[in-house]
């Protein structure tokens, strides 16, 4: 059986829909702990998630397509988000992105055939002064180069495989 919530977490985001007087600000909270606990947002987790909080389930889809960081299609154990914003872009974002696409056989949006990482492009990480920037699950990366990088999916890989 899939599991998106625990029932103590069930009963934490029911008891904090009670309290709010804006319960619609819970609509993330739930999607990335469903993300959390299934790797991604399927269907049904919208479902669930709009079920919870009381609102339709295309309110919540507004909000889950609005986020790149809510995945709504299956994702590697490791999201590779690449800044393309013009920080990462005019220090070699570009070929950030063509060397990752080399190493790993996959191009923007396509996983890798161990399942580990998934790349895709995104907008600025706030790391403008560590360009080019990547981030990769919940690491942040900057000051790119192709060793670096190298270095950095070898212990990605490894903690995701663990
Ligand atoms: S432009 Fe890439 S982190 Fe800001």
């Amino acid at each position: 059986m899939e599991i998106f919530l625990t029932g103590t977490e069930t009963d934490e985001f029911r008891q904090r829909v009670a309290e709010s007087p804006h319960p619609r600000e819970l609509v993330i909270d739930l999607l990335r702990a469903i993300q959390k606990n299934h790797g991604w947002v399927p269907d049904a987790g919208v479902e669930l998630t709009a079920e919870l909080v009381g609102i339709s389930p295309l309110q919540v889809e507004e909000v889950a397509t609005f986020y790149d960081k809510i995945y709504r299609r299956p994702v590697g154990k490791r999201v590779i988000h690449v800044c393309d914003s013009i920080c990462c872009w005019s220090r070699g974002g570009e070929e950030v992105l063509s060397y990752l696409q080399g190493k790993l056989g996959i191009k923007p949006g396509e996983t890798t055939a161990d399942g580990v990482f998934t790349l895709l492009p995104t907008c600025c990480l706030g790391a403008c002064g560590e360009a080019p920037a990547m981030l990769v699950g919940f690491n942040l990366y900057g000051h790119l180069t192709a060793e670096k990088i190298d270095e950095i999916l070898d212990n990605e890989r490894r903690e995701a495989l663990l």
